[in-house]
């Protein structure tokens, strides 16, 4: 545990070195608040763009369901806060960067991937004057509409070989969250995730809906080829770590790798268990996470 925090310590002070700046996992005071943060790009918000959201058929979210998968950020909350946190942070150094694409990964499975992604994604839908969207991209195994209690979708498949339109797949919760959900678990993801297909489907989405963050939820870096492939087209990613289970190397590994393909934006250590019981997760004072258990 301590040499995982450590390792998380050291590489996040390497991302400050190297860009001047501090790094997602940085203390949570430095947090900027919103008003701090640059406004949205003037290229959201033409007429076109605003009825192709409006068009994309909206999901119903169950609340039992949601707090069930641990989705705790759809209403500003107590619970939410570790996430409304990590969005600030997040937003700030994207836009100060001029980065969109954001990738979702971990060393191995079960750190808590999609439950950030999905609390993230739900933390910035409440932000009116941003539009987001949220892909599921483990595509071995999609959770994204399982965590939000909505029925299997189709695959994504035909989606990313540009065989569907974003407008037949995509689905919208509130005005300006849109989600590409993957259903059927696809037998060969590295290739499609490196397609030529794929890098022209995600410009045209991007051309067409003017999103100003895409989440990617990716699988783990150190199972498969599949993240590292698709790692080329992000502008950042954000590492979870989990603190009852992370193995140091492994983090160690992750990082290193992830860092060859792209910027790491920061390191969450999730479900830290405090001296006094409380469960959270970490990284410098960072963010998310609950445990019921
Ligand atoms: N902070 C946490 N405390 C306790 N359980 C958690 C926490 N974060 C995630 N989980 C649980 O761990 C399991 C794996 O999480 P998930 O987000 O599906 O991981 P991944 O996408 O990395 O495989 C899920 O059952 C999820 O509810
Ligand atoms: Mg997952």
């Amino acid at each position: 545990m301590e040499k995982l925090q450590a390792a998380i310590e050291i590489a996040r002070k390497k991302r400050e070195a190297e860009r001047g700046e501090p790094a997602v996992s940085a203390p949570a005071p430095a947090a900027p608040d919103a008003a701090a943060v640059p406004p949205a790009s003037p290229d959201s918000g033409t007429p076109d763009t605003d009825a192709l959201w409006q068009a994309l058929p909206e999901a119903d979210l169950d609340r039992a369901t949601l707090v069930r998968s641990r989705i705790l950020s759809q209403s500003a909350s107590h619970e939410s806060t570790p996430f409304d946190v990590l969005r600030t942070k997040i937003l700030y150094q994207m836009r100060q960067n001029g980065w969109r694409r954001l990738a979702i990964t971990s060393p191995l499975p079960k750190c808590g991937k999609t439950t950030a992604a999905v609390n993230l994604a739900l933390a910035l839908g409440r932000q009116p004057e941003l539009r987001s969207m949220l892909f599921d991209f483990d595509l071995r195994a999609p959770a994204v509409a399982e965590k939000l209690g909505l029925d299997r979708p189709p695959s994504i498949a035909p989606l990313l070989r540009g065989e569907r339109a974003f407008a037949d797949h995509g689905r919208r919760i509130g005005p300006n969250l849109a989600l590409a959900l993957s259903g059927e678990a696809q037998t060969d993801p590295t290739r499609l995730l490196m397609a030529d297909t794929t890098r022209d489907t995600l410009a045209r989405i991007q051309g067409d809906y003017a999103p100003d963050i895409m989440i990617f939820d990716l699988p783990s870096i150190l199972i498969g080829d599949d993240a590292r492939a698709f790692l080329q087209h992000v502008d950042c990613a954000l590492i979870l770590a989990r603190a009852d289970q992370t193995r140091y190397g492994d983090f160690d590994s992750c990082e290193r790798e992830v860092g060859e393909y792209t910027n790491v934006l920061g390191v969450v250590l999730n479900a830290y268990r405090h001296g006094d019981g409380r469960v959270d997760a970490e990284g410098g004072g960072t963010v998310a996470g609950q445990s019921h258990g």
